[in-house]
């Protein structure tokens, strides 16, 4: 069970956290030029309090948890502090050429280059305008940081909300049988939230990307029971019925609709009787009618074009067309974590 000092170290170390990513978001504000006002109409905003609580109510959650031994504290991941120095200058070296991206509206440059045609074409974008798209060593380098300063230091105990029911599927199980299958994994932060929590689990992270699973490899770690593996999500290069859990963290919301309903076509072949999808993204509309403002302004000012289609979407419905049966949902901050289970 943890102690005192447990919970004062996790504060501590949570509120640098967000104390380090609000002052690159704000330093970064600075930077951006502004973009010409909306010409549609846009819904109501919450103010810095209001998300600064919701965040904070969040963080207190997830200690909820910790104290109740479901998992452990987090660990720091990827603790160099020389490395994220770097990141933090190189995040502002590319910043002016993101901005430039996102006034002229250019979007498609991993597409020109014809070392990128196998690659399935909405995938060939610059999301978020980033540099390089998914595909280079520089993308998975700045990826971290800029999505931390996205989410003002939130975006890990997002991700980390699917610890949650991951302990209660492994209640009454031995873990060292059980086999995680994590797709779009990207640069392997959940997987390794998971590892480190769940040790014993035989986890696997899968993304379309060289780099970015190169970057996990490297900054994560690899081992017996963390590997990483290059594939499609709605290819899964897995047997059927041959795996207990499919994990994925903001993902969905980066996939045109069709693509998205072939992973959870795909999510469902794989997983066993039993096993469960849990799958952490962007809340929905419906979740958070008092902030669509920010639903409508994000895709505005960051490349997401199957984010609106998203967040207006009804996943259960989904799951449900697929053969997976709803299980459970929580709303975090800015995020949903679904559950969803293949019927025994
Ligand atoms: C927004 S990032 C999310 C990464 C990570 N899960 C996280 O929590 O930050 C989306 C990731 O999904 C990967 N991706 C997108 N489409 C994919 C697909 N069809 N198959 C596998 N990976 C995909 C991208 O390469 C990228 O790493």
């Amino acid at each position: 069970m943890p102690t005192m000092l447990d919970r004062v170290a996790y504060a501590a170390g949570q509120t640098a956290r967000v104390g380090w990513f609000l002052a690159h978001y704000a330093a970064g504000r600075r930077q951006l030029k502004p973009l010409p006002r909306p010409d549609f109409p846009v819904g109501p905003f919450p103010d810095r309090q209001e998300l600064l609580r919701d965040m904070r109510q969040l963080f207190a959650r997830e200690w909820d948890d910790i104290a109740a031994g479901l998992f452990p504290p987090p660990p720091v991941l990827d603790p160099d502090p020389v490395a994220w120095m770097r990141r933090s200058a190189l995040y502002f070296r590319d910043l002016p050429r993101v901005d430039e991206r996102r006034h002229a509206r250019i979007n498609d440059e991993p597409n020109n280059d014809p070392a990128h045609a196998h690659l399935p074409r909405y995938y060939r974008q610059n999301f978020h305008y980033q540099s390089g798209g998914w595909l280079t060593d520089q993308s998975a380098e700045v990826y971290d940081i800029q999505v931390e300063t996205l989410f003002t230091g939130a975006a890990d105990v997002m991700r980390r909300r699917t610890l949650k029911p991951i302990a209660a599927f492994l209640r009454d199980r031995d873990q060292r049988q059980v086999r995680l299958l994590d797709i779009g994994t990207g640069t392997g932060r959940l997987p390794g939230f998971i590892h480190h929590a769940f040790p014993g689990l035989q986890v696997t992270g899968l993304d379309l990307s060289q780099p970015y699973l190169e970057h996990a490899r490297r900054t994560i770690g690899a081992s017996k029971r963390l590997k990483w593996i290059e594939g499609a999500a709605e290819a899964l290069p897995f047997a059927d019925a041959s795996v207990d859990l499919v994990t994925s963290s903001f993902l969905f919301h980066e996939l045109p609709r069709k693509v998205r309903a072939a992973v959870v076509a795909e999510m469902a072949r794989v997983l066993k009787p039993g096993g469960r999808a849990i799958i952490s993204d962007s809340a929905l509309e419906t979740d958070r009618p008092e902030w669509k403002g920010l639903f409508d302004l994000f895709p505005y000012y960051f490349h997401e074009p199957y984010f609106a289609d998203w967040v207006t979407s009804d996943p259960d419905t989904l799951f449900t067309t697929c053969g997976l049966t709803p299980v459970a949902t929580e709303v975090a901050f800015l995020s949903r974590v679904m559950v969803f289970e293949r019927p025994a």
